[in-house]
């Protein structure tokens, strides 16, 4: 898949790539849909910051992209955590040379339960990290998005079907998913007509990460020291009818590579009049 985004690029006469010479930071990119547009927009000669509360992951993934010949800096640590925002935004500032093109806002996990079940904790905490830090990270970024040097800008927050059209047992998610599609538009009714900075979200379906993945296979994330399961049951999943992923068109869950690669193309040039728009990467669902 990003040998052919490589082709066209080059077809299409970007011969050092669809983003060269371009800075990304790009949160929660240690591994699932995060790691995959590390890799592709590295691919298309961007210099990427990969920022993920998980440091080894984090690591791993510049090192593979280094290793194949592209840039990148692992900047590890918490989005939630005082400090680590505007550390992100100085080291990838430093990274590249005092210039941020990209910033992509994928970094999260769902703390699900119905609307009567919901702990405040599970409320905040799914309302910060979806919502509040994409809006911190973006204010902080302005110096470097608020710039007339005639290079693209342009922030990525990515969504879900459960912000465009809610989902039973996840309002936290819901809410906060719905959010970015609000800042991304304000966005670039505020930097676009000086700066020419553009704003969009991309807002998946179901897409295989361990998000996605059978609930029992034990992956969990730490919140204040509480564990927060992730995945999905399987009996759930199997509940869903005798036709796998009736709801889906395309009948199939999307790769992360598919998911990532909706991104650079939002991404790059050959998305350069678009702007405040919410795309759905979802092989069809709720069309
Ligand atoms: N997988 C799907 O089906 C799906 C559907 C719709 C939307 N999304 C969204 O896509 C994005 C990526 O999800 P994914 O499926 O690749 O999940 P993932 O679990 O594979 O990756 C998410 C990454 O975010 C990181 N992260 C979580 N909390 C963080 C924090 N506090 N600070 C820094 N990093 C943190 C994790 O360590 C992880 O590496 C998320 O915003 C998710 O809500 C995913």
């Amino acid at each position: 898949m990003s040998e052919r985004i490589g082709q066209i690029a080059r077809h299409l006469n970007y011969p050092k790539g669809l983003l060269a010479g371009q800075v990304a930071i790009i949160t929660g990119s240690g591994q699932g849909i995060g790691a995959e547009c590390a890799r592709l927009f590295a691919n298309e000669g961007a210099k990427v910051v990969v920022s993920d509360i998980d440091g080894p992951k984090a690591e791993e993934v510049a090192s593979k992209i280094r290793s194949s010949g592209g840039e990148a800096l692992a900047v590890p640590g918490d989005l939630l955590k005082d400090g680590y925002i505007k550390e992100l935004v100085r080291k990838a500032a430093e990274f590249g040379n005092g210039k941020i093109h990209i910033i992509v806002n994928n970094a999260g996990f769902t703390w699900d339960a119905v609307i009567h079940k919901m702990t405040d904790k599970q409320w905040d905490t799914i309302l910060s990290l979806h919502s509040t830090v994409p809006f911190k990270l973006v204010r902080e970024a302005a110096p470097y998005f608020r710039v007339k040097d005639g290079e693209p800008r342009n922030i990525v927050n990515i969504s879900s079907t459960s912000g465009v059209h809610g989902n039973a047992g996840q309002a936290n998610y819901a809410m906060a998913k719905a959010g970015v599609i609000g800042l991304a538009k304000t966005i670039a009714k505020e930097w676009g007509p000086s700066f020419g900075v553009r704003a969009n979200t991309v807002a998946f379906g179901h897409i295989e990460t361990r998000l996605t993945a059978n609930k029992e296979a034990g992956a969990f994330v730490e919140v204040d020291g509480q564990k927060v399961a992730l995945g999905i049951p399987e009996k759930q999943k199997k509940s869903a009818g005798p036709v796998p992923y009736l709801d889906i068109p395309l009948r199939r869950p999307g790769t992360a590579t598919e998911a990532a690669s909706a991104v650079l193309a939002v991404a790059s040039p050959l998305s350069s009049y678009i702007s405040g728009q919410t795309i759905s990467v979802t092989g069809g669902r709720n069309i």
